[in-house]
């Protein structure tokens, strides 16, 4: 499509038409108007405003031409009817006898335009086209704003979800920290070690769901590296029989060749999940899952046509579909927004789609939603191909083998101090010496008097005051060697849209358990030597 044809949706070049008018002539008239008009059409004539209303509101034409006087009521009544009834397509009001009230009243009803029956012939062409190229104008208008209150919505409910989930973070990792702490120092057959396994157990669950918000709140912390979303699906795949069950069938459409994505592996494993479990409920008595990729080239019209927010491009499919109770249109309007769900209490948090909406968003692409009651369901993401290739994201995974034991000095800054301390503790009890510091303030400070220099910093991200990134940049300008590793468990939307988080850079994310904590320390500190 080119860019001055008008838009999709008013690019109305094929218009259906309602008239409602009793005269037999009123067909032939019409016809004859329009016989030199630029656009195609299929007319329709209904002779009555009782036999009119049900095709209106079945909304099934572009433009209704109403005759004033029907047998059974008059125009104006019946586009007062219409309107009652939420069309918001355009209507021309035609008249044998004009008169300058009737034309008023006409224009207070809504009505489009005002055609007397002799001047059809001049004007019904040119009335049709300007009543289209408003409802056009005005639909996109509608659109935008419908989009721009969505989009504020849920920045609104993320932020105050990511704000719940940063101390959700903090409390955690004390929570996980101390009770590894007090396992390991357990004899594993003391009763009591049970007990303490399930406040871990708990801990965990909590955790996963604390990651939710921050994904559907986009603040997760990403750690974006080049995919191949096939495999991604395959490992899937392989969990699916545990997930969702035998009397679901399941079929996979991979495609070959499959452009390459930058997206958070993790991120991409939850999203995948929350789909196919949103599948399995909507199908309890069995079914078919499908999930499909496929390589897109979207151009501007499929982007104008399916309403999306990206830029025309390559993007790889990846489409989850089920052939369950589908959603009618109240649903679908919902399903998207935190804590929507149908799902009975307990069952549901209603934090799927919403995670699924913030993860692919994040990552630069966009969900559509394709659902019918009794239809079935289609969720398709679409993720924008990046020509970057693999390997050049460095976070490369730390061996699992580490038992993350040493010696070296390390400065670590923390603002929160259960976190502070069972992170000392837990490094302490490895071996390593370990000062701590509240602040970049602290930090500082003890870094210029020191006698024995810090081989790491390990420094939260978020602390008020210097943040970690700053501090860790003039440490390591003070001191060229300092490694540094950082923690988080949150973000806020400037680092991650404005990429200031060098990707590179060793991040442990909240909540880490112990042994997470010292493999990752033993893996920054056993980082070749960077060379300057
Ligand atoms: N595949 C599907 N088929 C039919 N309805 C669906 C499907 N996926 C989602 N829905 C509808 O959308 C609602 C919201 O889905 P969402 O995944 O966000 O939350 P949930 O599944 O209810 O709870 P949670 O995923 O947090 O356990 C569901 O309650 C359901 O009504
Ligand atoms: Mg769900």
């Amino acid at each position: 499509m080119h860019r001055d044809e008008p838009p999709r949706g008013g690019d109305l070049r094929h218009v259906r038409l309602l008239v409602i008018d009793d005269d037999p002539q009123a067909l032939p008239l019409v016809e004859m108007a329009l016989a030199d008009a630029h656009f195609e059409r299929t007319v329709e004539v209904v002779p009555t405003a009782a036999a009119g209303l049900p095709k209106i509101k079945a909304d099934a034409h572009d433009v209704y031409v109403v005759d004033h006087r029907l047998p059974d009521g008059t125009g104006i009544g019946l586009i007062h009817e219409a309107k009652e009834a939420g069309i918001d397509k355009p209507f021309i009001l035609i008249t044998g006898h004009g008169s300058g009230a009737l034309d008023e009243a006409a224009l207070r009803e809504g009505a489009a335009d005002y055609v007397e029956k002799h001047l059809l012939g001049t004007h019904l062409e040119r009335a049709i086209r300007y009543a289209l190229r408003d409802w056009q104008t005005n639909r996109a208008l509608r659109d935008r704003e419908e989009r721009l209150r969505h989009a504020q919505k849920m920045e609104g409910i993320g932020r105050l979800a990511g704000g719940v989930a940063h101390d959700f973070n903090n409390l955690l990792t004390a929570i996980i920290g101390f009770t590894d702490l007090i396992i390991e120092r357990l004899d594993p057959l003391d009763a009591v070690a049970d007990d303490v396994r399930e406040i871990r157990k708990a801990a965990d669950r909590a955790a996963a769901l604390t990651r939710q918000l921050l994904a559907f709140s986009r603040r997760q912390f990403m750690e974006p590296r080049v995919l191949d979303i096939n495999e991604v699906v395959t490992g899937l795949i392989r969990m699916l029989p545990r997930l969702i069950g035998e009397h679901i069938e399941t079929t996979t459409r991979l495609a070959p060749h499959l452009g390459r994505i930058r997206a958070d592996p993790s991120q991409m494993d939850q999203m995948l999940v929350n789909l196919v479990l949103n599948a399995r409920d909507a199908m309890p008595a069995g079914g078919r899952l499908t999930v499909e990729t496929a390589n897109v080239d979207l151009d501007d019209e499929q982007v104008a046509a399916e309403g999306l927010t990206i830029e025309p491009g390559r993007y790889v499919m990846l489409a989850i579909s089920d052939t369950g109770v589908g959603m009618d249109a109240a649903v679908r309007a919902r399903a998207f927004e935190p804590f929507f769900t149908t799902k009975p209490k307990g069952k549901g948090t209603g934090l799927g789609l919403a995670t699924v909406y913030g993860i692919v968003d994040q990552s630069g692409g966009a969900v559509t939603l394709d659902s019918e009651p009794g239809r079935g369901t289609t969720v398709r993401a679409l993720l924008p191909v990046t020509t970057m290739r693999a390997g050049k994201d460095a976070h490369a995974e730390p061996p699992a083998a580490l038992d993350g034991a040493g010696s070296e000095m390390l400065l670590l800054v923390e603002d929160n101090d259960s976190v502070r301390q069972v992170t000392a503790q837990t490094l302490r009890r490895r071996g390593y010496s370990v000062q701590e510091a509240r602040n970049a303030d602290e930090a500082i400070e003890w870094s210029r008097r020191t006698s024995r220099p810090p081989d790491l910093l390990v420094t939260d991200v978020m602390m008020p005051g210097m943040t970690g990134l700053q501090l860790a940049a003039q440490l390591t300008e003070e001191r060229p060697g300092l490694r540094v590793l950082f923690i988080s468990g949150y973000t806020d939307d400037l680092s991650v849209a404005h990429g200031q988080f060098p990707t590179s850079a060793p991040l442990l994310q909240k909540p880490f358990s112990p042994s997470q904590l010292a493999e990752r320390v033993r893996f920054v500190l056993d980082l070749p030597a960077r060379r300057t």
